[in-house]
């Protein structure tokens, strides 16, 4: 591994400075393009004579890739960049204008392509900056033979170059070795390089547990990505300086600045947020997003209210129709109550036994309208009544009106048992909530406030006249809720 680190400097020179022969080189650049297999579009930026530049689009054109070849040195990027390869001839008067621009315009990272032949100068190329995902190869001629490296450097500010070689190639056999190469295995040693990494914490107590997996529910995503991290850095060899926040970060309209971890990554601080993020649109222009390392959710917890909250559960245990026939047996009892007692009173005979039997226990129901009332009242509140028809109809009436209004009773009181301890279906939409306005009890943490004040309020807004009470909670009250 390390003998194919050596430092550029030294490699560099080794660099001949014998006549380039333009022949090899043009199939050099045609065997690499067509080893790597991805399609291409060459820029090529050249001071070489015609019949030269014709050989090369020729071959390349054989290999069927399509290639420009610039007189100027104006640099463009070209799209798809994906697809684009730089080739430039170093010893070209103008070469380190275009090196110069590149360098401003950052087409020296991924995904553009560049080949270089012929030397560079010294200081001019120290000031260069490859990075790790650069795919720079440098065509150098040690001799009888070619090699292709592959300068990167760790760092931005560094003057020293890491060179991966990646192939030999001679004139009478092509390429006698070709490596693998994949940044993801050749260039991830970065010996121990320094990253500022940007996390986010909301509970200070999370900073105690970040790896000794208790209190998962508090901070989760803080503390799952700081494993990962850490897998992260001991695979890159790399150590990491850590800032902590204590929140993610949200844009500042006047500076356009942001506040937290993104802040951090904004301006350059940290090079890593050591926290997954929301992907939120104005995020987007300030960072980039990797893949997504652990889904999130923000849930609801909705507990029905009771019922009584919401309706009249007096009236609930019987059906309206119900009700009606309930009032009109009532009237109906009263009137036949009424009609017999007062036939009772009037009958000759009967009364006379009646009043015979006067001195007895129980007093027999008089024909007005209040003791008839009162009857029916006692029959109803189940209390009994201390006078009630003597003859044989009223006995049979007042039976049937006991037993009726028993029942009755009976029902009402088993529904409203029941029906108190119920709680309502009638909350089935986000509409439905917002009309019942129940207050909403939210667990405070950063992303919560944004997502329900900025967010939730565009959805209410479109409701206006209701603002749903929000409350902020904090863990152990969100905790009693679920009891
Ligand atoms: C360049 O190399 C080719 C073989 O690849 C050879 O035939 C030719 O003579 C060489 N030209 C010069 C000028 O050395
Ligand atoms: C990249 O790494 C692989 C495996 O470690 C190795 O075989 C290959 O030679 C390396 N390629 C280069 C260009 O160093
Ligand atoms: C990791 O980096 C250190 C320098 O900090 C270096 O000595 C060591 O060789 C590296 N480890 C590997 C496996 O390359
Ligand atoms: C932005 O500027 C306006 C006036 O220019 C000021 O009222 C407001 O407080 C500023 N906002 C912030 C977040 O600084
Ligand atoms: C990393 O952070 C330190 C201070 O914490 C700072 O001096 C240094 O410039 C930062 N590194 C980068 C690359 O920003």
């Amino acid at each position: 591994m390390l003998n194919s680190l050596t430092l550029f400097m030294i490699l560099f020179l080794n660099f001949s400075s014998a006549m380039k022969n333009y022949t090899e080189i043009i199939n050099i650049v045609d065997e690499l393009l067509t080893k790597q297999n991805i399609p291409s579009e060459v820029t090529a930026y050249l001071c070489w004579s015609k019949v030269l530049k014709a050989n090369l689009f020729k071959r390349l054109s054989a290999s069927n890739i399509l290639t420009k070849i610039i007189a100027t040195d104006d640099i463009v990027d070209l799209f798809p960049s994906e697809y684009q390869i730089y080739l430039v001839d170093l010893d070209c008067e103008g070469s380190n204008e275009i090196l110069k621009k590149a360098q401003r315009k950052k087409l020296f990272s991924r995904p553009f392509r560049w080949v270089f032949c012929g030397n560079i100068e010294q200081p001019l190329f120290n000031d260069l900056y490859f990075g790790v995902d650069s795919r720079i190869f440098f065509i150098d001629n040690a001799g009888s033979e070619y090699h292709i490296k592959m300068p990167y450097k760790r760092e931005k500010n560094s003057k020293k170059f890491t060179v991966n070689d990646l192939a030999e190639w001679n004139s009478l056999q092509g390429f006698t070795r070709f490596d693998e190469f994949a940044a993801a295995r050749n260039r991830t040693d970065l010996f121990g390089m320094n990253i500022n990494i940007s996390c986010v914490y909301t509970d200070s107590d999370t900073l105690n547990h970040l790896e000794d997996y208790r209190n998962i529910h508090i901070d989760p995503l803080t503390k799952l990505s700081w494993i990962l991290v850490h897998h992260l850095m001991s695979i890159l060899n790399a150590s990491a300086t850590v800032i902590f926040r204590n929140t993610w970060g949200y844009r500042d309209s006047n500076t356009s600045l942001f506040s937290g971890m993104i802040g951090d990554l904004q301006t350059g601080e940290a090079e890593l947020g050591g926290t997954a993020s929301f992907f939120t649109i104005d995020r987007i222009d300030v960072v980039e997003f990797y893949a997504s390392s652990a889904p999130t959710y923000m849930k609801f917890i909705f507990r029905a209210p009771p019922l009584s909250y919401v309706t009249n559960v007096f009236t609930l245990p019987f059906h309206t129709y119900v009700w009606y026939c309930s009032f009109l047996l009532l009237v109906l009892i009263f009137f036949a109550i009424y009609v017999i007692v007062k036939w009772e009173w009037k009958d000759v005979v009967f009364r006379e036994k009646l009043e015979r039997m006067h001195d007895g226990s129980i007093s027999p129901l008089r024909p007005t309208f209040f003791s008839v009332l009162l009857m029916e009242i006692g029959a109803i509140t189940q209390q009994g009544t201390d006078s009630e028809p003597k003859s044989n109809a009223g006995r049979i009436a007042t039976i049937f009106t006991f037993i009726a209004l028993m029942f009755m009773y009976t029902s009402y009181s088993a529904n409203i048992v029941a029906l108190l301890q119920s709680t309502t279906e009638s909350i089935r939409t986000l509409e439905d909530l917002l009309n019942y306005r129940i207050s909403l009890g939210v667990q405070d943490i950063v992303y919560a406030h944004h997502y329900f004040e900025v967010r939730i309020q565009l959805s209410i807004d479109s409701y206006p006249n209701q603002t749903p009470g929000l409350k902020w909670l904090n863990t152990q009250d969100l905790g009693k809720l679920w009891r």
